[in-house]
């Protein structure tokens, strides 16, 4: 090894050094991974970056030590069955998908849903029906959904197969899943929840899981102390064990990292031990945080929200969630996601205390100089008619036009205003005059569509 110039192998690599400089900058992390780079039990060696080996069990046809640590995972989320994917909560998805519902089924979607989705729906040719949003957490905010919306959903198709929500979504808005799940078992439907952004509500008796959904898919990595690319997929249904792993191996890579799953076995320890009431103790400081801001004229989300997601709707104090996120990382605060209405932080027990309170204090100077807006709150959901399903969209030949002149094309991908909020328009749907002016309006210039 003593032949090699680190120096010079290091000056030749501009995403390491990219990475280091960042560092260097020494920001708070108010943005995914939840470890925030600070977790004391994280420090993982490379020697641990393992392989598929007599003792170290092999993910896909796990009976050792992954299926070990995949029972104690179910243990501690309450569910009847577990599978680690380190292929991120987009593993988790297709194998919740594949699974649950089936290629070709069709499956009644909450319309906020992620690109992961979206993309598994293309690959499964699933035939989506959609459930819109109320918009019940404020300005510019999406939305929940409703029981009552997915029972007339239900009524509506009797041939559904599965029901697939978002919930919590990016900005912490939490659904009514222990109704909707009661809705589902009226019809003898399964739920499946997205809860990328919730892992960590067990610690507040609002997991999916607890709350009756017969699956979910957790990016462990957003909220807990575990390498990107780590997350769970948990569900209520022991015999489906067998359907989840082929599901998995179709989709996922044959080498799965044995450091982000190391991670997953480590933060599931942690949860089970301290991590539980590091959340709670977090909720608290969260809540510190929103009465702070409330005081200075920020508006938050409402309705039942994750209590440690903070978000932030910025328009009654004159800016936008793109402006704030600037004032706030010229303080040394980076934030996970703004856009126009909001910015968003993800807070973990790995924030330090000074990351605490640098954030703190830069709400608390917060310039309220500026006149209220109005949040440009987008236009009123509505669904543009669908030509093909998402899964023919996959084998038609596609091309880039100016969104000037896309009306009346058949949208080859998902166009949304920003990325975690509600597409105007999905893969397969015809794209009218009025998607193209709301499209526009977010300063979208192009769209890819069916030749
Ligand atoms: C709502 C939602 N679902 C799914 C995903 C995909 O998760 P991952 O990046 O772990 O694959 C994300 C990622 O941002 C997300 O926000």
């Amino acid at each position: 090894m003593n032949e090699f110039s680190f120096e010079e192998i290091r000056s030749d690599a501009p995403l390491y050094s990219a990475l280091t400089q960042y560092v260097q900058k020494n920001c708070s992390s108010f943005h995914t991974p939840g470890h925030k780079g600070q977790c004391g039990f994280l420090p993982l060696s490379s020697k641990l970056d393992l392989t598929e080996l007599p003792e170290t069990d092999s993910l896909f046809e796990c009976t050792g030590c992954i299926r070990q640590s995949e029972e104690r995972a179910a243990e501690l989320f309450g569910a009847k069955y577990t599978a680690l994917s380190s292929g991120g909560c987009t593993l988790a998805i297709q194998g919740m998908l594949a699974a649950f519902a089936g290629a070709g089924s069709k499956v009644i979607f909450s319309r906020n849903i992620h690109r992961s989705a979206v993309n598994t729906a293309m690959l499964l040719d699933l035939q989506p029906v959609w459930i819109m949003h109320r918009k019940d957490c404020g300005p510019g905010l999406p939305g929940r959904i409703f029981p009552e919306d997915v029972r007339k959903a239900l009524a509506a198709h009797p041939d559904a197969a599965a029901v697939y929500i978002t919930s919590p979504d990016y900005y912490g808005c939490m659904s009514d899943i222990s109704g909707i799940s009661a809705v589902c078992g009226e019809f003898g439907l399964p739920l499946l929840v997205d809860n990328a952004h919730g892992t960590h509500l067990i610690a507040f008796g609002k997991h999916p899981i607890t709350l009756g959904a017969a699956a979910s898919a957790c990016s462990a990595h957003k909220t807990l102390p575990v390498l990107t690319g780590g997350a769970w997929l948990n569900c209520n249904d022991e015999s489906a064990a067998e359907r989840i792993k082929s599901s998995m191996a179709l989709f996922g890579s044959t080498s799965p990292s044995y450091l982000t799953m190391v991670s997953l076995d480590l933060a599931r320890a942690w949860m089970a031990s301290q991590g539980q009431s590091a959340f709670v103790r977090l909720s608290r400081t969260v809540s510190e945080l929103r009465r702070l801001a409330a005081e200075i004229g920020f508006v938050l989300p409402c309705g039942e929200c994750d209590p440690v997601r903070l978000t932030l709707l910025t328009h009654s104090l004159g800016v936008t969630g793109e402006e704030a996120a600037a004032y706030f990382r010229s303080c040394g605060a980076e934030c996970e996601h703004s856009d126009a209405a909001a910015v968003v932080f993800i807070l973990t027990p790995f924030n330090t205390e000074s990351d605490i309170d640098c954030l703190k204090r830069a709400i608390e100077r917060f310039p309220v100089n500026h006149p209220e807006m109005t949040c440009a709150d987008g236009e009123a959901y509505y669904l543009p008619e669908q030509a093909m399903s998402p899964g023919e969209v996959l084998f038609r030949r596609r091309t880039s036009v100016p969104l000037k002149n896309a009306a009346g094309r058949i949208a080859a991908e998902a166009a949304c205003p920003c990325p975690p909020g509600v597409p105007v328009v999905m893969p397969g749907e015809i794209i009218d005059e009025k998607c193209v002016n709301i499209l526009l309006k977010t300063g979208i210039q192009r769209i890819n569509v069916i030749e």
